[in-house]
């Protein structure tokens, strides 16, 4: 990765901070659009934070891939990691539920993959969304949630299809559990050890960014750890 222009999104978050850290490490310049003005990685030369952006609005997503351009002159690759859970029954849910989810799941990676794409084609470059393991079979309290996030696997699969032959790869992760001191708050009696750590995903991420992937697109990968 080393040299390379990556975009992460949901920096301010658990894996977005993991994803961001570990390219940096690699030898990548990041750039992180959101709503945050500045994140907890320190500050350096080859870190732009790009803050007061809402990812589902087109407008602000396209000026931040600009000054991304204008600061590290291309963007070889998408790490569409914004997004978020909420918990509820259809019965008892409101409607609202169901619009929020799709909105902060999909339409946020929706937005940063358009405003990316020109770009991306031109560096020949790749794109990883974070999917989730409900996106393939929901549990109770899950509809929404999961069907936001299949809706970014169906992303993941045309756009993988429409990009071919331009160039761009694209595909998924799907983790289970990721060990967040929000799910350790939510889940107090789990096992912590059998959940998927923030770093492990971020290796999988990086890896499918890199060349090293160069002949996988489409894949839609689980991350399941020993749950
Ligand atoms: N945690 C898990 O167990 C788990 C399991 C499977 C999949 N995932 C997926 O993995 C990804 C990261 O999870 P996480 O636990 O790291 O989440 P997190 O800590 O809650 O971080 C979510 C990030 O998304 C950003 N975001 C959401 N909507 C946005 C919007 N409209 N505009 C700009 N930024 C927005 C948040 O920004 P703000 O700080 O501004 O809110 C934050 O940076 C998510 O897509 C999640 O669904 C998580």
């Amino acid at each position: 990765m080393r040299d390379k222009i990556v975009v992460v999104t949901g920096g301010s978050g658990v894996l977005g901070y993991a994803v961001a850290e570990a390219a940096l490490a690699a030898g990548a310049y990041v750039a992180l659009p959101g709503r945050e003005e500045t994140s907890k990685l320190a500050k350096q030369d080859r870190l732009l934070v790009l803050g007061g952006v809402d990812l589902t609005d087109f407008a602000a997503v396209t000026k931040a891939f600009e000054a991304v351009v204008a600061r590290f002159g291309k963007i070889d690759g998408l790490a569409n990691i914004a997004g978020g859970f909420r918990w509820q029954t259809l019965a008892e849910g409101d409607l609202s539920g169901w619009t929020d989810q799709f909105k902060m799941n999909l339409l946020t990676a929706v937005t940063a993959t358009k405003a990316a794409l020109p770009y991306l084609r031109a560096s020949q470059g790749a794109i990883v969304n974070v999917g989730s393991a409900p996106a393939k079979k929901a549990g109770s309290g899950m509809g929404a949630y999961a069907a936001s996030k299949a809706g970014v696997l169906r992303l993941t699969e045309s756009l993988a299809e429409e990009e071919k032959l331009a160039g761009v790869r694209v595909n998924a992760v799907l983790p289970t559990i990721i060990d967040t001191p929000r799910n350790r708050a939510d889940m107090p009696k789990a096992d912590f050890s059998r959940w998927v750590k923030p770093e492990d995903i971020a290796k999988t991420i990086l890896f499918l960014l890199s060349g090293d992937a160069k002949a996988i697109t489409g894949a839609e990968i689980l991350i399941a750890g020993r749950t």
